[in-house]
């Protein structure tokens, strides 16, 4: 891909902030890309970065299993910045020395400047720092000098000032750090000399033209599903290859009420996408048909979307590229050098099947970009607030909402329940602060009473969650009134539903859906 902007080349140890400081960067409007701690330096050099950043790890470097990163990168006369590990690994490497800490140090400590230098320019006085580490540095190595000190560590910052190497013993990617921010500006811009100019509107216009180039005179086709990132890639693809786009959106029966509407009205009437609407209902509930298993649902629904796509892609002929909203945590997740293959805790399907079977090519022009830097693109694609900031939706829909069987009756019930959940916080304005809000069909009935009468109806429980990123999720402490409101118009509105329940319980040790 070829690239009209700088990029600073992070290097990840195993960090829990690696990911964070890969956004500080790009919040300096300078590219950044993260890679497995042992990547050759000549892999690195083909990206030309104007810096590199050794992350933090849980590692220690006193142990020789430890994790290293490629010598020769310290040879490549590219200004690096070390945090915490990765500072311990560059003093151990040029024969300083790292010592278990007397005491562990994690929180707040008060930094101190020593001399003058480019990194810590522009702080005054004591300036508060996020530590968080087991080993300190407790001797320099020969040529560098200690530029910060804090109570606890007298070597909290260091310089090697000719090759241009530094480290922090503190975490200047956290917001904890005072004038973290202003640290990394500080390497990237005045010690790098990157240039800040990677923005929005340069992604888009280089993403376009990058596409365009790559795809040339074939066919694109791209899986619609009305989510943030599928939504916005549509419109840049319209962009690029303009009617060589078809945007195919399934009906599976498993959505929620009015989304096939919404999606024409948009993305064919407004964008003027060729958007193929396939209704496969009727094949995906026949397929579920009296399953109970929550896995066996999931499988079931990537297999059925994977058939509906390939009898598309046949019958419009020619296809040549998928499209796909791969992001880049995706991609980090499934090549970290750490962590190992962990357990299977859901089948997520996507159309991953696709391309081996059908020899597409993949297209993902987003799998650099997060979440919320994809929103970005969308706002300066134009795309309205209302399709930028929706909430996730998985994409075994409202099935693994459903506990139990799937029947077109218990779709409907959840469709109704699930319009007057979002419906009311919308009213309140909390959309946009919860992550996810939705109701779930529970496969027991409980008794009410109605009038004078007797029921035996379905429970609905309604989910809310607070969440950065959907690993971990807090349920949202809705306003009462607002859950009584819910409560009140489910029962009333909802024929085959007389109790509503709220559900309180966090991820871990829940998932966020019930299935
Ligand atoms: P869980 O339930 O695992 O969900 O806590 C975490 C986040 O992932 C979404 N999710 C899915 N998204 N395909 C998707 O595209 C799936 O199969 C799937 N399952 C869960 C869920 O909505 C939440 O945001």
């Amino acid at each position: 891909m070829k690239r009209g902007f700088d990029t600073i080349a992070i290097l990840d140890f195993g960090s829990q902030y690696t990911q964070l400081i890969a956004r500080r960067v790009r919040e300096s409007h300078v590219f950044s890309e993260i890679f497995p701690h042992d990547v050759k330096a000549r892999e690195i050099l083909k990206k030309r970065p104007k810096g590199i950043i050794l992350s933090g790890g849980p590692a220690s470097v006193r142990f020789s299993k430890s994790p290293r990163c490629d010598r020769e990168i310290f040879n490549l006369g590219i200004p690096i910045l070390g945090i915490c590990y990765g500072m311990q690994l560059m003093s151990k490497t040029f024969g300083g020395g790292v010592e278990k800490a007397k005491r562990r140090e994690y929180g707040y400590a008060r930094l101190k400047v020593k001399a003058k230098n480019p990194l810590l320019s522009g702080l005054v006085g004591k300036t508060q720092v996020w530590m968080s580490h087991g080993d300190e540095v407790t001797k320099l190595p020969a040529r560098f000098r200690i530029i910060g000190y804090t109570k606890n560590s007298p070597i909290a910052s260091m310089e090697q000032k000719d090759k241009k190497l530094y480290g922090v013993q503190f975490h200047p990617e956290v917001v904890h750090t005072e004038d973290g921010k202003k640290i990394i500006k500080n390497f990237i811009l005045k010690i790098c000399g990157a240039k800040g100019n990677w923005t929005m509107t340069s992604f888009v216009r280089e993403a376009a033209a990058n596409i365009k180039k790559e795809t040339g005179k074939g066919k694109v086709m791209l899986a619609l599903s009305g989510g943030v990132d599928s939504s916005v890639l549509s419109v840049l693809l319209r962009r690029a290859v303009k009617e060589r786009l078809t945007c195919i959106f399934v009906n599976n029966g498993l959505l929620r009420a009015g989304e096939s509407e919404r999606i024409v009205e948009v993305f064919k009437r407004h964008y003027h996408i060729n958007l193929r609407c396939v209704d496969a209902e009727e094949g995906f509930l026949g397929a579920l048909k009296d399953v109970v298993d929550p896995e066996k649902k999931r499988k079931i629904i990537g297999r059925e979307f994977i058939r509906v796509f390939e009898k598309e892609a046949k019958r419009l002929g020619g296809i040549k590229f998928l499209a796909q909203g791969t992001l880049y945590p995706d991609l980090i997740e499934s090549r970290s050098s750490f962590g190992g293959p962990s357990a299977t805790i859901k089948t997520h399907h996507n159309v991953g099947g696709l391309p081996a079977r059908m020899k597409l090519r993949l297209i993902e022009p987003f799998k650099y970009l997060f979440k919320d830097e994809v929103r970005l693109v969308g706002r300066e694609l134009g795309l309205p607030d209302e399709i930028i900031h929706r909430q996730p939706f998985p994409g075994p829909g409202l099935a693994v909402r459903i506990i139990g069987k799937v029947t077109k009756y218990r779709l409907d019930i959840l469709r109704k329940a699930d319009k007057i959940v979002i419906e009311e916080i919308k009213r309140k304005d909390l959309y946009r602060d919860i992550w996810q809000s939705f109701a779930v069909l529970l496969p027991i009935k409980t008794v009410g009473v109605m009038g004078d009468e007797r029921t035996y109806e379905n429970v609905i429980a309604i989910r809310a969650v607070k969440s950065l990123d959907g690993m971990t999720a807090d349920w949202v402490r809705l306003p009462q009134d607002l859950l009584a409101g819910v409560s009140s118009r489910i029962i009333n509105e909802v024929r085959g539903v007389n109790r509503v329940v709220y559900d309180i319980s966090s991820k871990p040790p829940s998932t966020i859906e019930w299935e």
